[in-house]
């Protein structure tokens, strides 16, 4: 978590920076700062809160400066408060930096230095690194930045400036994502490639312990040996409306109604000529005897869908664990086994950690990425990529529909290739999938229901999701979704298990969304709805069924018909809907729900 930006160049880097900052603050919001190399040294102005605050201040005390670092932060160590934000600056006033990651032994090298008779400003772990570079500083940033490196166990993505060397950034980078981006007009690090994008879309990706030297004309990279290496400037094909609101009032929204497209783009990219199509042609799925998918947060929710459709269409065993559960437990694993790792930004922490276990354990890793140049896509041993475009609320929305289409087309391949399903079905579950995009729309066009719905929905404690079979792992997200922006405890659970405890929750006026696309089971959901119902509940129901009834404890939102494998992708948009919708009418701020960060980069 945490976003870092710096620029050299011609122009005044405060706007550039403060830009740039809105288009990292999904990483996080609890504080911002921004330090310039002015007239007279460094000028510095950091701020607790949003980013909103930060720019309040900055009208009162205007910067100037063609060298600037940048920093929103989700807080670590230390309480949000001014002081506490970066950028930091040791004690003799001569090197600044900004970090996102964590400096594990960040107390020893405090204690370090303080005998040496360093002294301390913040409780923060990423004081050290400035006071460390200024320790070793001796004329040369670069070599200091080296001999500090040497010195940090944990994870960085660091940006310094020194007041020796004027017109000079140094970024370096371990376990967390940074890339250089190179403009007419100077040079940029950043977190991520939308903060730059108003400015150029050729970028550099680093990777762990490179080093970037950045001049106005020069972007030059050396490795902890100090030795230049050369790297591949890459283009960057998202566009700058991806990354703008364009006249929605969240970005969630506006990625919610972005969906069709985004289905519509990564389905084509896996049976068009794209180039998932050529990775999953490729897989050699006849030396796998057990698929394991690892991710975190609604990825994991992706995943446990993906699991009944392998298990169905492959008939091969497949265990979803959370990464962060994964990392520890000594898995069973071993290179007869498939590891689908799935995440969004490539860069969540325990998700990369389980990936290393996986490879290290000797199995094959497979990742359905959406951030190219991402840790996780350069690592895995094959990747595909959704093609989301860039997503920034913090609740992700279409990233998790393309992740849901991609391993539908997996299974479907997979399913084929091991014998398990003929070409005819394998095409006809294809236009199956090929249908989802326009029946999505029929569902965002149906707005209006759910809005109203959710308008009467503000005032509940607590809200329950119930499905059974992929019905059930839907739910996990739909209620993920709520609980993330409107602060509304919810849970999913199987409908079977309803009365082995949640039942005993369910009074006058409780809310249940029910969700039923398995036709197979739906007398069983509807049992479940009854008996909810009978003890005093309302229902959503979401279902295919023409012949669903309403009552005035029930209403039904009709979903298009698909197959039962593929139904999470249209009973998802209307749970995103509603989610939303709730958290609208609370007034909350969507795009970034308290506490929580789109990229989870800290344990
Ligand atoms: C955070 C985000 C979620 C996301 C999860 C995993 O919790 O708010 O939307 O699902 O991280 O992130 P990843 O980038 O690995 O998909």
């Amino acid at each position: 978590m945490c976003g870092i930006i710096g620029y050299v160049g011609s122009e005044n880097a405060v706007p550039i920076i403060v830009e740039g900052l809105k288009k990292l603050e999904y990483r996080g919001y609890d504080s911002a700062g921004i330090a310039v190399y002015g007239q007279d040294g460094f000028d510095l102005v950091k701020q607790k809160g949003r980013l909103a605050a930060l720019e309040e201040r900055l009208k009162d005390r205007p910067l100037t400066g063609r060298l600037g670092i940048g920093h929103t932060r989700w807080a670590t160590h230390g309480e949000p408060s001014d002081i506490n934000s970066h950028p930091h600056v040791g004690s003799k006033g001569r090197i600044a930096v900004v970090h996102n990651g964590v400096i594990e032994n960040y107390k020893e090298i405090k204690e370090r230095l303080k005998r040496k008779g360093v002294s301390f400003a913040s409780q923060t772990d990423s004081e050290v690194i400035a006071q460390l570079a200024e320790y070793y500083y001796d004329g040369d940033l670069l070599d200091a930045v080296i001999k500090a490196a040497g010195a940090m166990e944990g994870s960085y993505a660091l940006g310094f400036m020194c007041l020796d060397e004027p017109g000079v950034l140094i970024a370096i980078k371990k376990d967390n994502p940074l890339i250089v981006g190179v403009s007419e007009h100077g040079r940029f690090i950043a977190s991520d490639v939308p903060a730059v994008l108003k400015h150029t879309n050729a970028v550099y990706y680093l990777n762990d312990k490179e080093i970037a030297v950045l001049t106005e004309n020069d972007a030059r990279f050396y490795n902890l040996d100090r030795e230049q290496i050369q790297k591949n400037i890459e283009i960057v094909t998202w566009s700058l409306d991806s990354a703008e609101k364009g006249g929605w009032p969240h970005f969630m929204l506006k990625e919610i109604m972005e969906q069709p497209k985004v289905l519509r783009d990564t389905i084509a990219s896996a049976i068009g000529n794209g180039e998932n199509k050529n990775i999953i042609g490729n897989l050699d799925i006849a030396r796998f005897d057990k698929i394991v998918i690892t991710a975190c947060g609604s990825a994991y929710n992706a995943g446990v869908v993906a699991k009944y459709v392998f298990e169905r269409l492959c008939r091969i065993s497949v265990e979803v664990e959370l990464a962060s559960e994964f990392r520890y437990k000594d898995a069973i694993i071993n290179e007869k086994t498939l590891v689908i790792l799935i995440s969004q930004s490539g860069e969540t922490a325990d998700t990369i950690a389980a990936m290393r276990e996986a490879k290290q354990k000797g199995a094959v890793t497979l990742s359905i990425v959406n951030v190219v140049g991402s840790a996780i896509a350069k690592e895995s041993d094959h990747c595909l990529f959704t093609l989301a475009g860039p997503e920034i609320a913090v609740a992700t929305t279409k990233a998790f529909s393309a992740q849901l289409a991609l391993l539908y087309l997996l299974a479907i391949r997979l399913a084929v290739v091991s014998g398990k399903l003929t070409q005819e079905s394998e095409r006809e579950l294809r236009s199956a999938i090929a249908a989802l995009p326009d029946k999505v729309t029929e569902i965002l066009e149906r707005v209006d229901f759910i809005q109203k719905f959710a308008s009467n929905c503000v005032g509940y404690k607590s809200i329950f999701f119930i499905g059974r079979n992929i019905d059930y792992a839907i739910a996990l997200e739909g209620s993920l979704k709520l609980k993330e922006i409107s602060y509304i405890h919810s849970e999913a659970y199987a409908g079977g298990e309803l009365k082995h405890g949640p039942i005993s929750l369910i009074e006058e006026n409780t809310l249940v969304v029910a969700i039923s696309n398995c036709q197979r089971l739906y007398g069983k959901i509807m049992s479940n709805v009854e008996q909810v119902v009978s003890r005093g509940a309302k229902v959503l129901l979401l279902c295919a069924c023409p012949n669903a009834e309403e009552t005035d404890r029930l209403s039904t939102f009709l979903l298009p018909e698909t197959h039962e494998l593929f139904s999470p992708t249209l009973s998802v948009i209307v749970l995103q809907l509603f989610s939303y919708y709730v958290a609208a009418n609370k007034g909350l701020d969507i795009d970034k729900p308290r506490n929580l960060a789109k990229s989870v980069t800290v344990e």
